[in-house]
């Protein structure tokens, strides 16, 4: 044996070696090795392959458009505007068709301002005055309406007063909104026009169905079973889909959010791939304090008179605002991963043989026999079993220090 390991530094590089293995008569370590064996097996193919797909290539750079159309019409009444009618050019904010918009549920309109001079509101603090002095002629009106005139103006001597600012007249009044004016906002209608690509894999679709029925997009409604293609949304059913009421949002005005989720398998082939919708409430706060809530924000309309005399509508817009988001990942079968993930699953069996390898030698009652017969010892030539027994022994001990 020894003389054998002496040779074997000398041995050919032209020569194959090969392992040479003991059969360890140990039911006990046996049963774990199998069991082993087993759950790694189980979980290559269970998890890693049939599971996380792991002999799939992936992409998850999605490049995506988005359109939106809204439709739907609404009628107002106020003393203010008189009688209005509200189309989807009124009522979306850009009115380009873009992934976010904004969709007016409630309105305060301040018609016919004009530029000129008048009272700053009560309600701005930078504005309040006792005498003429207190208004810095030509200052602006902090957080106010306009620049200051360099008057106060009061009621009578002993009062306090507001500024008077040169400014667009009369100035907004400020209300609370008590309702919806836009009442049947959530009966309108907004189709989401998606085109996406992954360009690893040359793949392009739409979410709108190939059809040539071109009455389709006029009469469907999304519906996750029925028409997973359809892609017109009531924009009650968006705020319902989300846990939320319309109506509860429309007086002060909410945001919402639209996830528009592909994720292909494409080795199932291009009908497979069909977006998934999700729909969020974007603008809850945790501690539902009334300060922060709603979505609203201000706009204008400049009209000119006969004698060319510029006016203008000032809205204060109460709304929900819609955000279309998409994300997607594809895959696809390709040998390079599926090649990986079979090599580390061999490995994790060496792990596993490893592992009985240490039960055997370490814990079981027979392991010093074990131990002996697989570490053989190198000894010179000289030396025999019997002298050196405990070296023996020693030597061995090292060996295994340097094999673990
Ligand atoms: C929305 O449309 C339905 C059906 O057409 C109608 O019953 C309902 O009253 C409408 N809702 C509003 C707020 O106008």
């Amino acid at each position: 044996m020894a003389g054998s390991c002496l040779k074997g530094r000398f041995l050919s590089v032209f020569d194959y070696k090969t392992e040479k293995y003991i059969v360890a008569k140990n039911k006990k370590v046996g049963v774990l090795y199998r069991v082993i064996q087993l759950s790694i097996i189980g979980y290559i193919i269970g998890w890693v392959f049939v599971s996380k797909k792991g002999y799939q290539e992936t992409d998850e750079a999605i490049q995506s458009s988005v359109i939106t159309k809204l439709k739907g019409v609404s009628v107002t009444n106020t003393s203010e505007s008189g009688l209005l009618v509200w189309g989807p050019e009124d009522y979306v904010i850009p009115p380009q068709g873009e992934a976010v918009l904004f969709v007016v549920t409630n309105f305060l309109e301040t018609p016919n301002q004009k530029l000129g001079y008048c009272a700053e509101s009560p309600k701005v603090l930078d504005g309040h005055c006792r005498v003429d002095r207190d208004c810095d002629k030509g200052k602006m009106v902090v957080a106010g309406n306009g620049i200051m005139s360099g008057r106060c103006l009061r009621k009578d001597e002993s009062s306090n007063g507001t500024c008077e600012i040169y400014g667009w007249c009369p100035i907004e009044r400020k209300f609370k909104p008590q309702g919806p004016l836009l009442t049947n906002a959530e009966n309108f209608t907004i189709y989401i026009k998606n085109f996406i690509q992954f360009p690893k894999f040359k793949f392009s679709k739409s979410n709108v169905l190939e059809t040539t029925d071109d009455s389709y997009l006029k009469k469907c409604r999304y519906d996750e079973e029925l028409h997973p293609y359809c892609p017109i949304f009531r924009l009650g059913d968006i705020t319902q889909r989300a846990r939320y009421n319309f109506q509860d949002m429309s007086t002060f005005g909410g945001s919402i959010g639209i996830m528009i989720s592909w994720n292909c398998d494409l080795d199932k082939g291009y009908s497979h791939c069909h977006p998934q919708y999700y729909f969020t409430r974007l603008d809850i706060s945790v501690s539902n304090t009334t300060i922060a809530t709603g979505f609203n924000f201000r706009h204008t309309r400049y009209f000119k008179n006969a004698t060319g005399e510029s006016y203008r509508s000032l809205f204060k817009v109460y709304g929900v605002r819609f955000n279309i988001m998409v994300h997607g990942k594809a895959g696809m079968f390709s040998i390079i991963p599926t090649a990986i993930n079979v090599a580390s699953g061999l490995a994790l069996m060496g792990a596993g043989a490893f592992f009985c390898d240490m039960v055997l030698l370490y814990l079981m009652k027979k392991g010093n026999s074990y131990r002996e017969r697989k570490f053989e010892d190198c000894r010179s030539k000289k030396s025999t079993s019997e002298d050196n027994s405990v070296e023996d022994k020693k030597a061995a001990m090292e060996q295994e220090n340097l094999t673990f």
